[in-house]
């Protein structure tokens, strides 16, 4: 069937949106920065010539200010850097493999890691690192404890994530960033979906390096970034070019950087109306599902957790028929980590976090974002509902016993 532009745009109307950390739809202000970037024509940032020597400059001032956005160290001789990336996925491999140093030596990550992480770190491990998984606990939190019993002077490493891709569930940085200075490690955190939604600030939260991804923010997709302490020594994970000081090289977009720091700028700019519409809304989504379906379990809830993440369990129920169902009645919404979508696989984050089997098999992810109505989030309530209780009849009916000629005994 040939597919016509109004049907499309019908039922694109009628999806509702809650997958916003798989990717956030661009801002229109950011378009239209990128847009008038993309006018300009601007030569290569690298070339000498003084068209290229303007795109350098354009270039520089929004590292500079992003820096800026980010709460970066900016003192004469002691600027934090940012390194431009293609995004989440490389500014946390460029994190992992470029502040280790050479093997051996231990490197720590948290069980519940994006798969940027754990599977760099698998790497690392295979080139002769110890890795160690730090555990959580019941409520996704890693346990400080155990991290300073491993901080010995073998430790190269540490990352942990700001805040959880699955569960929203944060991580007191902060605190762990004081152990791990205190044994003199570097801290790196993966902080992807975490910027904008609450204040990030990289003086103060004490970490060496930071990841961040510009279309988790609504910025563009195809640009990310390593803000990087100045005096933390890294090495490259590409090379041939000197580029970026030859720690990224490669040309570096400047007009995909414009859309990076105008996307930063507008969060800045309305952190707090932003950051109390996402709790507003996912708040409105969590309550009404639990009203209605009383035996939901929010994973993760009992701990302070980014804005516009919800893990839900629908127990009795699979949560890729879930999905599927959903995914039919007009609702996006995720079964773990986008990265990892099409595998059917359990949740590590939840098995982590010891939840219960059942649990696990029933859970899906939520995320709001700031262009999620409250309108739509009433009707996503009543559309997950009414699947979910389409689909506990059908099990009840598959699991009753057959009223055969026998009684409902099975003959064999
Ligand atoms: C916590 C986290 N880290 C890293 C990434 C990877 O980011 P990107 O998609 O920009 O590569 C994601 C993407 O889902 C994420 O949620």
């Amino acid at each position: 069937m040939r597919v016509t532009k109004r049907f499309a745009m019908e039922i694109h109307d009628r999806i509702i949106n809650l997958d916003n950390n798989a990717t956030t739809p661009v801002d229109p202000q950011v378009n239209e920065a990128m847009a008038a970037c993309q006018a300009q024509g601007l030569a290569n940032p690298a070339s000498q010539h003084s068209a290229g020597q303007r795109a350098r400059r354009q270039l520089e001032q929004l590292r500079d200010q992003i820096c800026v956005h980010l709460r970066g160290r900016r003192t004469s001789g002691a600027t934090d850097r940012v390194i431009f990336t293609s995004g989440g996925t490389e500014a946390n491999n460029l994190a992992l493999c470029g502040l280790v140093g050479p093997p051996p030596g231990r490197v720590i990550v948290s069980a519940v890691e994006h798969p940027s992480i754990q599977e760099p770190a698998d790497e690392l491990q295979r080139c002769g690192f110890e890795v160690i998984r730090l555990g959580v606990d019941a409520t996704g939190v890693v346990c400080c404890q155990q991290l300073t019993d491993l901080l010995t002077p073998e430790t190269r490493l540490v990352s942990i994530m700001l805040g959880n891709n699955e569960t929203g569930v944060l991580q007191p940085i902060r605190q762990i960033a004081s152990l791990c200075e205190a044994k003199g490690v570097p801290l790196h955190t993966d902080a992807v979906q975490a910027v904008g939604k609450i204040d990030v600030n990289f003086q103060d939260l004490g970490v060496a390096a930071l990841s961040l991804s510009g279309h988790k923010l609504h910025g563009p997709v195809g640009i990310g970034a390593l803000l990087l302490r100045s005096t933390s020594k890294i090495d490259p994970l590409l090379r041939g070019g000197r580029q970026q000081q030859g720690v990224r090289p490669g040309t570096e977009s400047v007009c995909l950087a414009v859309g990076l720091e105008r996307a930063l700028a507008l969060w800045l700019d309305q952190a707090q109306s932003r950051r109390q519409q996402l709790s507003a809304t996912r708040d409105q989504l969590e309550s009404h599902l639990c009203r209605q379906i009383p035996q939901a379990v929010i994973n993760g809830g009992g701990a302070p957790r980014l804005p516009h993440t919800s893990n839900i369990s629908f127990p009795g129920v699979d949560r890729q028929q879930l999905f599927l169902a959903l995914d039919q009645a007009g609702v996006a919404c995720s079964t773990g980590s986008a990265c990892s979508s099409g595998a059917t696989d359990p949740s590590p984050v939840l098995r982590a976090m010891n939840v219960p089997e059942a649990l696990v098999e029933g859970a899906l992810r939520f995320s709001v974002s700031v262009q999620t109505t409250h309108p739509q989030i009433e009707l996503a309530v009543d559309r997950i509902v009414s699947v979910f209780n389409h689909l506990r009849r059908d099990l009840q009916a598959k699991n009753r016993p057959h009223p055969g000629r026998h009684g409902g005994a099975k003959t064999l």
